[in-house]
């Protein structure tokens, strides 16, 4: 038994074997690394405005709107695109939200949505996914670039203050209407049709 153990322990030793798991370990990392790299340029290449609107459901319908609005274009020349209100920032979030978004985009390349037509009808139910999606989160991206801390509400239109100096202090407005989503549903799309 003591001698099984110490040829073992000498084999393990073995130079050639060390060199080999070194090899290994190196090959390993490389590979580890590569990957990495690889993975991280393809997460950062969907978050491009482009790959978004490459699918023309998008580029026909929630693009044109959101062209329209002061997150595309404005005074200050600070842009939002999809992914900065699409896709949270964090690893683990964010990989869930590519995972359910490639759904979607499957759902449409076999078909289920991919006309503008049925895109307006499956509307309402992809804009409730993003409320939900919003009010769990408390609205955390739209809070990576504005925050109430950082808002001066002197500067602000009089209903703005009014509806949001109250949130800021109190945490909630008196209709009980707490975060970003909560009053700015519509903001870069059209909003769904009511009764669909
Ligand atoms: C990448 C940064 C960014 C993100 C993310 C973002 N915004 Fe904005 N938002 C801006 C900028 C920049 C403006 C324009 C400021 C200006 O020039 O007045 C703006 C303007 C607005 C306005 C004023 C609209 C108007 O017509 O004047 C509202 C309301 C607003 N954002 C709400 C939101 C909400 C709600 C979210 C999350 C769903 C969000 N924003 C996400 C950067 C961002
Ligand atoms: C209780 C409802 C409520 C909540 C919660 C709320 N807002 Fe507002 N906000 C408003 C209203 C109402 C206006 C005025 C919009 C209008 O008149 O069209 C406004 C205006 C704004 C403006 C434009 C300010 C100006 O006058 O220049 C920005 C930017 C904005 N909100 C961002 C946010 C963000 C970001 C959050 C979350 C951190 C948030 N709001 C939470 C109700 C709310
Ligand atoms: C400023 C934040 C913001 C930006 C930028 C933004 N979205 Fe949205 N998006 C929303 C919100 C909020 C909703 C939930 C529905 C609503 O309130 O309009 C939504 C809903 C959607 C939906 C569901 C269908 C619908 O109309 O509700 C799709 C698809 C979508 N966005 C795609 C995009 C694409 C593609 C882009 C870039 C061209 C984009 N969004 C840019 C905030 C944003």
């Amino acid at each position: 038994m003591i001698r099984l153990i110490r040829r073992l322990w000498h084999w393990f030793t073995r130079p050639s074997v060390l060199f080999g798991q070194g090899v290994l370990l190196l090959i390993g990392g490389i590979g580890g690394i590569i990957f990495w790299g690889g993975f991280h340029t393809a997460m950062e290449a969907t978050n491009t405005l482009e790959f978004c609107i490459s699918y023309h459901e998008m580029r026909d319908t929630v693009y044109q709107e959101y062209k329209t609005t002061v997150h595309y274009k404005n005074a200050s020349g600070v842009r939002a695109v999809c992914s900065d209100c699409h896709v949270p920032h964090e690893w683990g979030p964010k990989v869930v939200r590519k995972i359910k978004a490639s759904k979607e985009i499957w759902g449409k390349l076999t078909g289920t949505i991919n006309t503008p037509e049925k895109f307006e009808a499956k509307r309402a139910e992809l804009a409730s996914h993003v409320w939900e999606a919003m009010e769990a989160t408390d609205s955390r991206e739209c809070r990576n670039c504005h925050s109430f801390e950082a808002m001066d509400f002197e500067k602000q239109g009089r209903r703005s203050r009014r509806k949001m100096e109250v949130v800021a202090l109190e945490g909630h407005a008196p209709d009980g209407s707490s975060t970003c989503i909560d009053c700015h549903k519509g903001i870069a799309h059209k909003l769904p049709e009511k009764n669909e």
